[in-house]
């Protein structure tokens, strides 16, 4: 990176407008210690040896925005996030790129959907510019943690939470928002495989009005129960459905869904439309205008589990796919459900499955021209 990170010291770097970003970071471990974590790093076990961290008071606004090495924080116990989860994340990847250079994808559209998560939970919201510029001043300092092998990625999670020692129900009037970075393999660990689901009809992820369509720490508190029921039915993940008729798909655990209907070049893809309570993903929507440019007509609309079972049953529905930041496109195998159990496809990925994987990965890992504007260059 340009600034070192030796001394502490304010860096030419801004944060967002009037709050410079001071450099006190560095390196902590080797080489040959940061060697034998990408070797094999998983996902969501290892961090890097920096961490970007800015405060905010209201009245006062953003200050001390600084890039520091990754630590513990020290929190006080009545730390309004503790009690009333007032916290939101994103999640995005850097890729190393095969020039040498860094780039991460779309995080103007993270840093848009961080923005929406902030009002919905009545957080100040992180400015865009100021989001991305923390993004980029931790990948640039921890560089050396982009890994190279193949389909490995460092994964970025900003978040935002409520700073404020008080118990009182309220916003609270003190936030931090930090960025880590996770050197990551294959978010499932047998990779590529159709993955089975099971479909809850006792919890709902979340209900008209709710906070479905944005990323708030608690949506994912309450799906754990059914994500730990889908476990005992032995299912990978679990698949939510509305919660007003607990009839149509809305997503996969921390992922969205598509259905293909058809083959070959005729093939069609329908996504459950964005009601309000799905998340919009970045991935779903860059997915959307890949499979357009292929040709394939995508339909966003509800899409009933009786239509995903009959359509499975008659051969028009030939796979399902569920897509996310974190585990890319994993193919779904196995459906159970109250109302009968059922398989699609035979066991493996499907062609478009696997044909959007690569043109995705291509994209990302700078394989093919990004011809979107989507690579975001780092440094
Ligand atoms: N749905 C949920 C509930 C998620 O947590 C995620 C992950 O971020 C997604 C969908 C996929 O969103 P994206 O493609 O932006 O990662
Ligand atoms: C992501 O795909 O980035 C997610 O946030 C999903 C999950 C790891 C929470």
């Amino acid at each position: 990176m340009t600034d070192t990170l030796a001394d502490s010291r304010t860096s030419s770097r801004v944060f967002t407008e009037g709050v410079p970003l001071v450099v006190d970071g560095g390196s902590r471990r080797s080489a040959a210690e940061r060697a034998e974590v990408l070797a094999d790093p998983g996902f969501g076990r290892f961090f890097t040896d920096n961490m970007f961290v800015a405060r905010y008071r209201t009245g006062q606004g953003w200050y001390d925005a600084r890039l520091t090495p990754y630590a513990p924080l020290q929190v006080d116990p009545s730390m309004a996030t503790l009690h009333y989860a007032q916290s939101i994340f994103e999640g995005l990847k850097a890729y190393a790129q095969p020039d040498g250079s860094v780039a991460t994808f779309r995080p103007e559209a993270n840093a848009a959907r961080f923005v929406r998560s902030a009002k919905r939970l009545a957080m100040p919201p992180v400015p865009e510019e100021a989001f991305i510029a923390a993004v980029d001043a931790l990948v640039d300092a921890d560089r050396d943690w982009v890994p190279t092998g193949a389909d490995q990625t460092l994964y970025l999670r900003p978040y935002q939470m409520a700073s404020e020692p008080f118990l009182g129900v309220r916003p609270a009037r003190e936030y931090l928002f930090l960025v880590i970075a996770s050197p990551a393999g294959a978010y499932f660990p047998r990779g590529v495989q159709p993955v089975s689901v099971y479909v809850s009809e006792d919890y709902v992820r979340a209900s008209p009005g709710g906070t479905g369509d944005v990323k708030c720490a608690g949506n994912y508190a309450a799906s754990l129960l059914a994500q730990e029921q889908a476990g005992e039915a032995g299912c990978d993940q679990v698949v939510w459905l509305d919660a007003t008729e607990k009839r149509y798909v809305e997503e996969m655990g921390g992922m969205n869904l598509f259905f293909v209907l058809g083959s070959g070049d005729d093939a069609e893809l329908i996504t459950p439309e964005l009601t309000g309570t799905l998340l919009p993903g970045i991935t779903r929507a860059s997915l959307i205008a890949l499979a357009e440019e292929m040709g394939h007509r995508v339909t966003e609309r509800k899409f009933g589990v009786d239509e995903w079972r009959r359509g499975v049953a008659d051969g028009t529905v030939t796979e399902t796919f569920a897509c996310g930041t974190a585990a890319v496109i994993t193919p779904v195998g196995e459906v159970k459900a109250r109302t009968g159990d059922f398989v699609v496809g035979d066991g493996t990925p499907g062609p478009l499955t696997m044909r959007l994987r690569e043109a995705l990965l291509d994209i990302q890992h700078g394989r093919v021209a990004d011809t979107h504007g989507w690579l975001h260059r780092v440094g």
